[in-house]
């Protein structure tokens, strides 16, 4: 007989964990590195005072492509989530590889009338509909409105209509975009990121192919 555990802690069989029973630190790194790789929503919003705020949000995904809306949560209260409240208005700036130390500096607790803009040494570009400014070298963007925000344990999701999506000049040619271009980065546990290094492409499946398989 084998034994129960590895050297390294691991056990031989599936391990089973009640979230109820683990400390919430615990709960949420567990979470975040089983639901991966996560989209990186790098958000701009504005101050009521008029102080630039940008920083990356991973719990950030479609909930509707038509009409086209989004959601981005923050886990508990932070300058983010006030400025959308008081303001109603953000921008999600995609994180290209090129981009990822900046956006990490973006992730410190600045203090609210701090500009991580200035801080990052980042380049800001207005936006059309919204006050909220672009991220100049930013790939892709989409300006959005606050339609709500929802309350559920520590989370305050906030759901906002995109009223303009902007792509850099060679990457959307109206039909495709290619990941490559793109280069998003997504996020995994810890401090880890994916990168994209090597796509593969599968078609999705039609039940008329399949089904003469
Ligand atoms: C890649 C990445 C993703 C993050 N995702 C989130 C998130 O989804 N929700 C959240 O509340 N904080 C998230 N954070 C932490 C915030 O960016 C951090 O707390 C930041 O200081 C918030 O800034 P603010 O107070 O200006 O809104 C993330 C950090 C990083 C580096």
């Amino acid at each position: 007989m084998g034994r129960a555990s590895t050297p390294h802690g691991y056990s031989r069989a599936m391990k089973e964990t009640d979230p109820a029973e683990l400390p919430d630190r615990k709960v949420y790194e567990l979470l975040t590195m089983l639901v991966v790789p996560r989209p990186i929503a790098w958000v701009s919003t504005i101050a009521p005072d008029g102080t630039s705020n940008v920083a990356p949000h991973s719990y950030f995904n479609i909930v509707s492509n038509a009409p086209p809306v989004v959601h981005i949560t923050s886990a508990g209260e932070k300058d983010t989530l006030r400025n959308i409240r008081s303001t109603g208005e953000f921008v999600i700036n995609i994180v290209s590889r090129d981009l990822l130390d900046q956006m990490n500096l973006t992730a410190a607790n600045f203090p609210a009338q701090e500009d991580e803009f200035g801080w990052a040494d980042l380049a800001r570009t207005p936006s059309s509909v919204v006050a909220p400014p672009r991220v100049a070298r930013a790939r892709a963007a989409l300006e959005c409105t606050l339609r709500q925000v929802l309350e559920i344990g520590n989370g305050r999701m906030m759901f906002g209509d995109v009223v303009r999506i902007h792509t850099a000049p060679d990457l959307w040619n109206g039909d495709e975009i290619p990941p490559e271009r793109l280069d998003a980065v997504g996020r995994l546990g810890g401090s880890a990121y994916q990168m994209l290094d090597g796509v593969r492409r599968l078609d999705r499946p039609r039940w008329e192919d399949v089904r003469s398989l």
